[in-house]
């Protein structure tokens, strides 16, 4: 709700941090619902009754009022490098958990995936102006190397003895694109962990020791740009065991979608979003950073310049092969890991994963979910299967009682579903 002009002033509050839950809630119900005291009952409604749990996702961030649910869905018979999986996917789209579990059936009966990480550095920069030579700057840079990692080490330490830390550091020119802008450009290896604090800890330490008189810091931050922790899941089999009336029509026609999205960035953006519904389903679910994922494997997808595809496909030899390579950044300790005890769930769900497996199992789910789109798009259409899946989210906004949602369901088994054709079907009942 948009504060009126003149209201605004009254509705500034300092120190509203510091209230208490109930007093936040009470603030908002007078101050933005006035004509609806209900909001406070429905905030509570969503709390849980164990104290401990929800202090638990008090913490997790300021001014908490009450928790947002979303599904928690399981698809199950994923077969990825031989090892079987059900994945657990948060997401709120109907169709995104049944698409998944009826890809991963099929693939398992075709070989399963085969998924496997190409590589898993992280870069993360230190942003600073120079007007001086910069020959002056390159020997100062050489000077201090040994010092900036020293900076480091307390940080470094830990992450050492798990065969991570940094890996290497550089100075880079940048004056060419912006007037004495310099980076010292540093690459990580974090192991089993997301790595972003560890980055950023290690990165303000090196600032700190590069900084002098002439050097001016702007910023030290983790980039997520992460080209080099790059994943690659793919099916492949014999044309004719695609199955269908004609496989090889729908093999083709599967190709030709991929190919679009290849070099249309219209189409190459809705279809690399039905990707990130499978991808972030599962970042969700094990407590990662989707902001992270989402950024990354965009800026992925537009590396050469313009914007395609993040998966490809070819037919050679009778042989239908379908990929994707995607960035992803993961962590399976750390962060919200170990902390959310559904991420946890989820992590032990997928067998307790280092980063290495669980980018090789998001990155399946994210081309299983791809397959299933275009599956659907090159042959029935999209809306049959999903409508089919938003049946009952029409009925649960016409507060349908269970035994309407039967009969409106049974009447749909075999007729296309449009939101117009559920509210006709659901008032003849009520004649
Ligand atoms: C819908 O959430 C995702 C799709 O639009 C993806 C696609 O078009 O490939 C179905």
């Amino acid at each position: 709700m948009a504060i009126k002009k003149n209201d605004s002033m009254s509705k500034i509050i300092s120190g509203f941090s510091k209230l208490t839950k109930q007093e936040k809630i009470n603030w908002l119900s007078k101050n933005y619902f006035s004509s609806q005291p209900e909001i406070i009952q429905t905030l509570q409604q969503y709390w849980n009754s164990d104290k401990k749990l929800q202090q638990l996702h008090d913490d997790f961030i300021e001014n908490t009022v009450s928790n947002f649910y979303l599904p928690y869905g399981v698809a199950p018979n994923f077969v990825i490098n031989e090892n079987h999986y059900v994945i657990p996917m948060v997401v709120e789209e109907s169709s995104v958990v049944a698409a998944a579990s009826k890809v991963a059936k099929f693939w398992s009966k075709r070989g399963g995936f085969k998924a496997e990480v190409i590589s898993t550095t992280k870069i993360g920069q230190v942003h600073f102006m120079f007007e001086g030579n910069k020959a002056d700057l390159t020997s100062y840079f050489h000077q201090q190397k040994e010092n900036l990692y020293k900076a480091t080490s307390s940080i470094t330490k830990n992450m050492e003895k798990r065969g991570g830390g940094i890996l290497d550091i550089e100075l880079i020119d940048k004056t060419d694109k912006l007037a004495n802008y310099y980076q010292l450009h540093a690459t990580f290896e974090t192991k089993d962990s997301m790595g972003a604090n560890f980055i950023n800890s290690c990165l303000e330490a090196i600032a700190k020791a590069f900084r002098k008189d002439d050097i001016d810091i702007v910023m030290s931050i983790l980039s997520n740009y992460v080209p080099q922790c790059l994943v690659r899941a793919e099916v492949s089999c014999k044309i004719d065991e695609l199955g269908g009336e004609n496989p090889r029509e729908f093999a083709q026609k599967f190709k030709q979608a991929v190919q679009i999205a290849e070099i249309e960035p219209y189409r190459a953006v809705t279809h690399n979003k039905g990707i990130m519904n499978g991808i972030d389903a599962v970042v969700l679910a094990t407590g990662n950073d989707f902001r992270a994922v989402e950024a990354g494997a965009h800026a992925y997808a537009a590396k050469s310049g313009s914007y395609k595809s993040l998966t490809h496909c070819e037919i050679e030899n009778d042989v239908f092969r379908f990929w994707i390579e995607v960035p992803l950044a993961l962590g399976t300790v750390g962060g919200l890991t170990a902390l959310h005890p559904m991420a946890k769930l989820s992590l032990d769900m997928l067998q307790k994963p280092s980063a290495r497996e669980l980018m090789q199992i998001i990155a399946t789910a994210g081309l299983a979910q791809n397959f299933a789109a275009l599956k659907a798009l090159t042959t029935s259409g999209i809306q049959e299967g999903h409508m089919k899946m938003h049946l009952m989210n029409i009925l649960n906004q016409l507060n349908a009682t269970n035994e309407e949602k039967e009969i409106v369901v049974a009447y749909f088994k075999d007729k296309t579903v449009t939101h117009s054709a559920v509210v006709d079907q659901f008032n003849t009942l009520k004649r």
